[in-house]
């Protein structure tokens, strides 16, 4: 069946009942009641409304307006607009008729080469109506492609050159090592690194503004910080701290996350550096229970904090090296009492390097 990109063209079918079933799965609008998640209410709608990624953004905006959208490939980290700046160009170049132009699958769908062999190929090859003077491709959204067997990233390669003329293809994944390089090739490419903490602050408080919530510059500042540039993330974390309590400070963020505070992390690296083997493990025991602290968190923690304390660089990397010993250990569910010991014997032995140094 020969294909044709014409504006004008008039097909015979709308997409098939297939393609239908799944087209913006999961992604109807979220009612904007109080219970709503924040992240999907403030999902940007449209490019304009994507934070920081300036130059992605505009590139992909101008390409769409031209109508001359490549097949598109976004990568990086949860939380950073990737899914929602995909979104935005299917709503600019679709209007209304959004939901008929796009299959969306995602990482819940089944996504091997079936996929591929019969929903993908079923939309792509079904005919579509074209609107107005714009000529209408349709869009296949691959959301979390890294999750798609090796097979179906194969079998996609000839799917994709096949139906270039009516389909444009997005995959969106989060590692980029594990989409086939045939497929990187057939697709620009566009990373989206973590928002830096400027945008996370911005669009925080454009959050904080609309919700009327009442959030002080401590507590916008641990947003910021915990979020470590997910979007995502420093919006879940600010919901869930407004439902724990009315003034958002520093204290109710690391309270609700469960994250040790600046101040906890002081008094233990002090607590490591001064104290006996016995009296470090009682007090930073007695504080993992008084707060309700995780010992990885306490370690990631107190990692970021020996940067910034001056030491030798060979006693730094030993001790740095010996932390991130300990936080292997723990992602596989050790002993917290071992590893909480060998946390005090890492510093125990730094210290004896820092006096053999000064000596
Ligand atoms: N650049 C951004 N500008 C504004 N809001 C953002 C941005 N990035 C993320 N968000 C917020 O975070 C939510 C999740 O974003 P999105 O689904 O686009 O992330 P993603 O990059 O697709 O993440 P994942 O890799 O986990 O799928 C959005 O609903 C939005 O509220
Ligand atoms: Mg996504």
């Amino acid at each position: 069946m020969a294909e044709t990109s014409s504006p004008m063209e008039i097909d015979a079918a709308a997409p098939p009942p297939t393609a239908l079933g799944k087209v913006n799965k999961g992604k109807a609008p979220v009612s904007d009641g109080k219970s709503a998640p924040w992240v999907e209410k403030y999902r940007p709608q449209s490019l304009a409304d994507v934070a920081a990624h300036r130059d992605i953004v505009d590139t992909i905006d101008r390409l769409t307006s031209e109508n001359r959208l490549p097949h598109l490939l976004l990568y990086g980290p949860p939380g950073t607009g990737k899914t929602s700046t995909i979104l935005a160009v299917a709503r600019k170049l679709y209007g209304s008729q959004y939901q008929n132009m796009i299959l969306e699958l995602n990482a819940s769908d089944d996504r091997g080469i079936d996929v591929v062999r019969q929903q993908i190929q079923d939309f792509a090859s079904a005919r579509s109506l074209s609107f107005g003077a714009r000529p209408s491709v349709k869009l296949v959204l691959l959301d979390e492609a890294d999750a798609m067997t090796k097979d179906a990233q194969f079998a996609l390669r000839r799917v994709i050159e096949k139906h270039t003329k009516s389909t444009r293809f997005a995959l969106i994944c989060n590692n980029i090592n594990k989409i086939i390089p045939a497929l990187q090739s057939r697709c620009t490419r566009f990373r989206f690194a973590p928002l830096d903490a400027a945008h996370v602050r911005e669009r925080l408080q454009h959050v904080i503004q609309s919700e009327g919530l009442d959030v002080d510059d401590s507590g916008l500042t641990s947003l910021v910080r915990l979020s470590n540039g997910d979007m995502r993330k420093a919006l879940n974390i600010l919901q869930s701290t407004h439902m724990a309590s009315q003034h958002i400070d520093e204290e109710a963020v690391y309270l609700c996350t469960g994250n040790p505070m600046p101040k906890d992390i002081e008094q233990i690296t002090y607590w490591l550096l001064n104290e006996t083997f016995s009296d470090g493990f009682r007090y930073i025991s007695d504080i993992k229970v008084r707060k309700g602290l995780a010992l990885v968190d306490i370690i990631r923690e107190v990692t970021m904090f020996v940067f910034k304390i001056e030491m030798p660089s060979d006693v730094r990397v030993k001790l740095i090296n010996d932390l991130a010993d300990i936080e292997y250990r723990l992602s596989f569910a050790s002993n917290d009492k071992l590893q909480l010991g060998a946390l005090i014997a890492t510093f125990t032995n730094a210290r004896s390097a820092l006096v053999s140094a000064v000596c």
